[in-house]
């Protein structure tokens, strides 16, 4: 990680704000592809992940946006309530997992509320290379919409249709009328809430939309637990202890009252610092990390989020 300066930070729209970081030593900054996002370590030491959305060409600034949820573990409120302008913060190089597939010949970009973060650079980039593109931007309000004016004052304003909270059968006919026609040329880009992705997704699939030809971004704050959580055992190869990981509980959290320490960094299955190496058992993966080939060698997974399918797994530690 490497430390820049809040240069900027402004209120974007109801409950999110966005800062625009600048390098504190004055060294030129990483350069990034549109999609691409940074880790954060936020005033409260937990590190998340937030998108980068101003153009890939600037090399001047990152831009990000944070929405407050109150109802997160404190990272975004310590981001709106104690980071000011001239504060330093730790951040990573960009990763991208959300690039844009350079031989799309046309692309769908959906965005749900705060999911309009990387969407907005993959908008700039399709529009400055000529591409066949559009955007379809759901949001609560007018007031909760970031980027309302920039979209407006933009080169692409005439490919973004905005959509305000209304009824689902709404949502769903038009969602179903832009999706309508896929090829094999055209790509999906969702990003937003996890019920919005899925929502989307589904649609795609009922229209006939290719796995391969639909991309994600999920963004932290996902809901691991479900009810149909059971307990199961982790054997530590090294010691051939074995703990019972109870449903509510991670697999981290059972090792850590052991005192058995797996570093973490987001917690939310996204950053790949617990990655683990499985010996023997299935994973129940719940990151958003890992691609579906290597999900299924099932031989690494994300202990901070991440169960298993199998009554036993056997870690490498
Ligand atoms: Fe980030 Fe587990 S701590 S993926």
């Amino acid at each position: 990680m490497f430390r820049v300066t809040v240069a900027r930070k402004r209120t974007e729209a109801l409950a999110i704000q966005t800062f625009e970081l600048v390098p504190s030593a004055g060294l030129p900054l990483p350069s990034f592809t549109a999609g691409a996002h940074i880790d954060v370590r936020t005033p409260t030491g937990v590190v998340r992940q937030y998108s980068l959305c101003n153009d890939s060409q600037e090399t001047h600034r990152y831009l990000i946006a944070v929405l407050r949820d109150p109802m997160s573990r404190g990272g975004s409120v310590a981001m709106h309530e104690h980071l000011q302008e001239g504060d330093s913060l730790l951040i990573s190089a960009p990763r991208n997992h959300f690039p844009l597939e350079p031989d799309a010949k046309r692309s769908l970009l959906f965005a749900g509320g705060i999911g309009i973060t990387p969407i907005i650079g993959m908008a700039d980039q399709l529009a400055r290379l000529g591409a066949q593109f559009e955007v379809q931007y759901f949001a609560r309000t007018p007031q909760r919409t970031a980027f309302m004016n920039r979209i407006e004052h933009s080169p692409f304003a005439n490919r973004v249709s905005f959509h305000f909270e209304d009824s689902s059968n709404a949502h769903q006919s038009e969602t179903r009328r832009v999706l309508a026609s896929p090829a094999p040329d055209t790509h999906l880009y969702v990003c937003g809430p996890e019920g919005f992705m899925r929502f989307i997704t589904l649609n795609a699939k009922e229209c006939g939309w290719e796995e391969s030809n639909i991309h994600q971004e999920h963004f932290g704050g996902a809901v691991f637990a479900r009810e149909s959580d059971r307990a199961f055992e982790v054997l530590i190869a090294s010691s051939g202890r074995a703990y019972t990981v109870p449903p509510g509980q991670t697999v981290v959290e059972t090792l850590a009252k052991a005192g058995i320490q797996i570093p973490i960094a987001c917690e939310q299955g996204v950053c790949g610092t617990c990655l683990t190496r499985v010996l023997e058992g299935e994973p129940d993966h719940r990151d958003a990390l890992l691609t579906p080939a290597e999900r299924a060698r099932n031989d690494q997974f994300t202990p901070c989020c991440s169960r298993a399918k199998s009554a036993r797994l056997v870690l490498d530690l």
